[in-house]
């Protein structure tokens, strides 16, 4: 019964990796939204991919909540990892503090015996305060490490989960609810067809910086955030996807 479940992954991955059109896509059994194990699985399969495609000093920034908390937890030393640098992506999001970028990161380099930058800084933050906030010589030195790190790993979350887990001010709800948001990721909604509907305004890695020669994962399970993959891997951000059955079962449903 094992095999034949390990089968049925690989299908799903194949299926999925030509449905989104990505480099690579790994699928572990069962579904996040019902068993949280599920969650540090994926955690766990992110590590290992990261091993896989360790070089010698390289630059990682990664994103907030629970599902990169899982990597973290799951960060192991391993040879090739010991010099590399460790950065939140994005500032704090208003998220818990245990799920905030930067308690992630210090998690991740410590684990993996790596070295790690922090951004100090108010976020979501007012339009004026970015301007001046991004000049600053130590927040300026951190977000050019960030904005050309090597490898990127996030998460992706459903947009009105996210939204009222961040204490979204009620003005941005009603865009994005208006706006038929259904994917997030760094702190940007999209629409079904992946469209850019609502952006906090935050420091650190712009949708933009993702583009050009960099590994970019994204990390999401569990069947409810099968949308806001489809809506995120739209025009293809991502060049890896790390998901579990429940949502990849669900992605390829209507193929
Ligand atoms: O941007 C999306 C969120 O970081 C996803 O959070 O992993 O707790 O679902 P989560």
């Amino acid at each position: 019964p094992y095999m034949r479940e390990v089968s049925g992954v690989r299908v799903l991955e194949d299926r999925l990796r030509e449905k989104l059109k990505l480099k690579s896509v790994i699928v572990v059994p069962g579904d996040s939204d019902e068993s949280e194990w599920v969650k540090e699985e994926m955690g766990k399969a992110c590590v290992t991919y990261l091993q896989s495609i360790s070089r010698p000093g390289q630059t990682l920034a990664v994103t907030g909540g629970t599902t990169m908390a899982s990597v973290a937890s799951r960060m192991t030393p391993s040879a090739g990892m010991e010099d590399w640098l460790f950065v939140p992506a994005r500032g704090g999001l208003g998220e818990r503090v245990e799920h905030q970028a930067n308690t992630i990161c210090v998690e991740m380099a410590k684990k993996a015996m790596g070295n790690y930058r922090l951004l100090y800084v108010p976020d979501p933050i007012s339009e004026e305060s970015y301007q001046n906030i991004i000049e600053e010589p130590s927040v300026k030195d951190v977000l050019g490490i960030i904005r050309s790190s090597d490898i990127v790993i996030h998460g992706l979350g459903d947009a009105l989960t996210m939204a009222n887990r961040r204490k979204t001010p009620d003005d941005q709800l009603a865009v994005i609810k208006e706006r038929q948001a259904v994917g997030e990721a760094f702190g940007y909604y999209f629409s079904q067809s992946g469209e850019v509907v609502h952006k906090v305004r935050t420091v650190g890695l712009q949708l933009e910086d993702l583009e050009g020669d960099r590994e970019v994962i994204a990390v999401a399970g569990g069947s409810s955030k099968a949308d806001a993959i489809s809506s995120y891997f739209q025009p293809g951000k991502s060049s890896v996807l790390i998901t579990d059955e429940g949502a990849a079962k669900e992605l390829i449903r209507d193929t």
